[in-house]
C-alpha cells in the first residue's frame, strides 16, 4: 500500500515523512513544489530508500497529480502542501490564494476523479485528509473558551482565510460528492526542521547570531504550541480512525505568551550555550511594531480529538522546547543552508524597516 502526501519536504510534511517511514513499511509519494519553505535536506536520511519517492512539483498541476495518482494508486492523499507564512500573506497575499484555495480545489479535482474510478472496497476505504490550522477561528479574547472544532470561522489574515476557504472546499467535497474526507486544524507546531522565520527557530538562530530577538507589539499575544511530532502522530491516528467528513482540532494543551516563549528559548541557550561573559540571551530581546491585524489569542480545546481516538500530545512543553533547541545547536549545517539568498531578502523586506518600538 502507498500513501500521497503534498508538501513533504515542508516542516510539518518533512517530520511525518520521516515519522511515518520510522514506522510503517507503507511508501510515500511526496508532491512538493520545493518553495522556499521546501527542503530536501529535511529528508536527506531517506536517500536511497525505495519507500519514499519524492515529485518536485504543484499540487494544483492537474496533470501530474492525475498521472501520480494513476501510476501510484494511493490509498490515501494527505494534503499539507500550503503557503503558510502569515507575515508573508501580509507581505504578498496573492500565493496564498494560488496555492491554499486554487491548489487546493485543484488537487481535490484530481482526487475525485482518482477515487470516482476506484473499485467499490478501494472506494470506501480512500482518505483524503487536510491539514489545516486553528487560525481559521479568529483571535479570542482572554478567558474566553478554547476553540472547539463547531466554532465559527473568523479568519483575519490573508492566510488564515485562504485556509479557511481550503477548508470549506474540503467540507463541500464530502457533501456533495462523498469524496471521505478528514480535517486536521492544528495549533503552532515546534521543533526540529522548522524554517527560521516563524517565531521559535527565528529566536534560536538569531541568538546565536548575536542579533536582535524581534518580539512584536507587547509580546502577550497567546498561542497555544505543539511539538511537531504529536501533530504527525495526531494525523496518524485521524488517517486511521477518524470518521469521515469529520472535524478533529489538536492541540498541546499548552497556552502561552510570545513572551514567555522568547524568554524560555533564552534560558535554554544560557544553560545549553552560554555566551562568553555570561550575559543572558535575553539581552537580545528588542520590541518591534506589531503585526498588522495581530490576533490576540488562540487556543485549542483538543477534548474531541482526546475523546473519540484516544490522542494526547506525548510531550509537555518543557520536554519539547528542549529537545528543539537541542535540534538547532548540534543541526547549524541544516540552519546554514536554509539560509539562502532568497532567505535573507525576505528578512530584509520584513525587518528591515522595523525600527524597535
Ligand atoms: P511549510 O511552509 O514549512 O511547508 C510547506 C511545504 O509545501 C513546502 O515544502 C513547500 O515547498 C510546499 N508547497 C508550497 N506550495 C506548494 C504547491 N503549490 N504545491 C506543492 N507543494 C507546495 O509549512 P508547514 O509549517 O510544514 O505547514 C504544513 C501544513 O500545516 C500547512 O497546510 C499549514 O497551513 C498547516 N499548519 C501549520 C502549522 C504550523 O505551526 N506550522 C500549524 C497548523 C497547521
Ligand atoms: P509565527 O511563528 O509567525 O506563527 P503564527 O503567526 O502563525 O501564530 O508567530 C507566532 C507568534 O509570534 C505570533 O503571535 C507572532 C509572533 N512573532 C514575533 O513576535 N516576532 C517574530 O519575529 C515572529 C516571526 C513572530
Amino acid at each position: 500500500m502507498t500513501i500521497l502526501i503534498t508538501g513533504g519536504a515542508g516542516f510539518i510534511g518533512g517530520n511525518f515523512v520521516l515519522d511515518w517511514l520510522a514506522q510503517s513499511s507503507e511508501a510515500v509519494i511526496n508532491l512538493d513544489k520545493l518553495t522556499y519553505a521546501g527542503n530536501l535536506e529535511t529528508l536527506a536520511s531517506l536517500q536511497g530508500d525505495a519507500r519514499h519517492v519524492f515529485v518536485r512539483g504543484d499540487i494544483g498541476d492537474t496533470a501530474l497529480v492525475a498521472s501520480l495518482l494513476a501510476k501510484y494508486r494511493p490509498r490515501a492523499v494527505l494534503n499539507f502542501a500550503a503557503e503558510s507564512h502569515v507575515d508573508r500573506s501580509i507581505h504578498s497575499p496573492e500565493d496564498f490564494i494560488q496555492t491554499n484555495i486554487v491548489g487546493t480545489f485543484r488537487l481535490l479535482e484530481s482526487v475525485r476523479a482518482y477515487w470516482g474510478s476506484l473499485p467499490e472496497a478501494d472506494q470506501a476505504a480512500f482518505r483524503f485528509l487536510h491539514v489545516s490550522t486553528d487560525e481559521v477561528y479568529g483571535s479570542l479574547a482572554a478567558g474566553e473558551a478554547a476553540f472547539t472544532e463547531t466554532h465559527r470561522y473568523e479568519p483575519n489574515s490573508p492566510y488564515s482565510a485562504s485556509k479557511a476557504a481550503s477548508d470549506h472546499l474540503v467540507r463541500a467535497y464530502h457533501h456533495t460528492y462523498g469524496l471521505p474526507v478528514l480535517t486536521t486544524n492544528c495549533s503552532n507546531n515546534y521543533g526540529p526542521h522548522h524554517f527560521p522565520e516563524k517565531l521559535i527557530p527565528l529566536m534560536i538562530v538569531n541568538a546565536l547570531a548575536g542579533k536582535p530577538l524581534p518580539v512584536y507589539g507587547d509580546g502577550m499575544q497567546v498561542r497555544d504550541w505543539l511539538y511537531v511530532k504529536d501533530h504527525c502522530s495526531a494525523i496518524r491516528r485521524v488517517l486511521d480512525a477518524g470518521a469521515l467528513g469529520e472535524v478533529y482540532n489538536v492541540g498541546g494543551w499548552n497556552e502561552k505568551p510570545n513572551i514567555e516563549i522568547v524568554r524560555t528559548v533564552c534560558a535554554l541557550l544560557d544553560e545549553l550555550r552560554p555566551k562568553q561573559g555570561g550575559a543572558s540571551y535575553s539581552a537580545q530581546i528588542s520590541y518591534v511594531k506589531d503585526r498588522p491585524g495581530h490576533d490576540r489569542r488562540y487556543a485549542i480545546d483538543a477534548g474531541k480529538i482526546e475523546r473519540e481516538l484516544g490522542w494526547r500530545p506525548a510531550e509537555t512543553f518543557d520536554t519539547g522546547i528542549r529537545k528543539t533547541v537541542q535540534w538547532y545547536l548540534a543541526h547549524p549545517e541544516w540552519v546554514a543552508h536554509v539560509q539562502s539568498g532568497a532567505y535573507r531578502d525576505w528578512v530584509k523586506t520584513q525587518y528591515a524597516a522595523t525600527a524597535p518600538a
